[in-house]
């Protein structure tokens, strides 16, 4: 059986635990051949032929990054002299495609419909992720998502992840390997939690330094 682990990354954290998930899932009673890869290399045809689609990103603003949030961190960093030019085209790829670019342009080529998404969120700041909101994407793109979407906790917004959590990441990724070989539960399909309001999203800029 075969699987993908995509997923978006800025500062590394989220990559780490894409990586741990899929060890997880290899090392299932499943044996799943997993590749890795994130947005901004993953092509609509490395879905085709897959059992199974993991889908993770980090919580800007208590959602999905958007182009607008990955700027604002991409931009303080690319003026940086620090940074090579090769460096700034890296940054400004990495803010053109994240997660929710990439689920827009899968709708038509996925062949698996089974799915399990988690995020990366704030150790301090743990109640809504980006993860509930990359479940509602792939339903809406016709999959089933099989297990409660899940969140991994980091120190601060570049890291580094709390401690045990790549442990708890690789275990979550053999227990979704495990699951395949079982019939669908299609758990994550409860409707998930309300984010988002305004109010919460000026909370979210005055905690990040980041200008309305
Ligand atoms: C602009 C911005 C907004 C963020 N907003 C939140 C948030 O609302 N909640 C949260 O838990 N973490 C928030 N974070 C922290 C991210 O979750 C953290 O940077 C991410 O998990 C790190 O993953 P990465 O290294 O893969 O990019 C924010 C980070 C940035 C840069």
């Amino acid at each position: 059986m075969k699987a993908a682990v995509v997923y978006e990354s800025m500062f590394g954290n989220t990559k780490m635990i894409a990586e741990a998930v899929a060890d997880g899932l290899a090392q299932s009673g499943a044996a799943l051949d997993v590749v890795v890869r994130p947005v901004t290399e993953a092509m609509p045809e490395d879905l085709v032929g897959l059992d199974f689609l993991v889908v993770g990103g980090p919580t800007h603003l208590r959602r999905m990054t958007s182009r607008r949030t990955r700027e604002m961190r991409v931009g303080s960093r690319a003026t940086s002299s620090s940074r090579s030019s090769n460096d700034s085209e890296e940054w400004a790829q990495v803010a053109a495609t994240g997660v929710r670019e990439w689920l827009a342009s899968i709708s038509d080529v996925a062949t698996t419909k089974r799915a399990a998404v988690f995020d990366t969120r704030l150790r301090y700041f743990p109640a809504d992720g980006a993860a509930p909101l990359i479940a509602r994407c792939l339903r809406a793109r016709g999959y089933r998502v099989e297990a409660v979407p899940r969140g991994f906790l980091v120190e601060s917004a570049l890291g580094p992840i709390v401690k045990g959590e790549t442990e708890r990441a690789k275990v979550w990724g053999m227990a979704l390997g495990d699951q395949l070989l079982a019939p669908c539960t299609c758990r994550g399909d409860a409707a998930p939690p309300r984010v988002g309001r305004s109010f919460r999203m000026s909370l979210g800029q005055a905690r990040w330094g980041i200008a309305p």
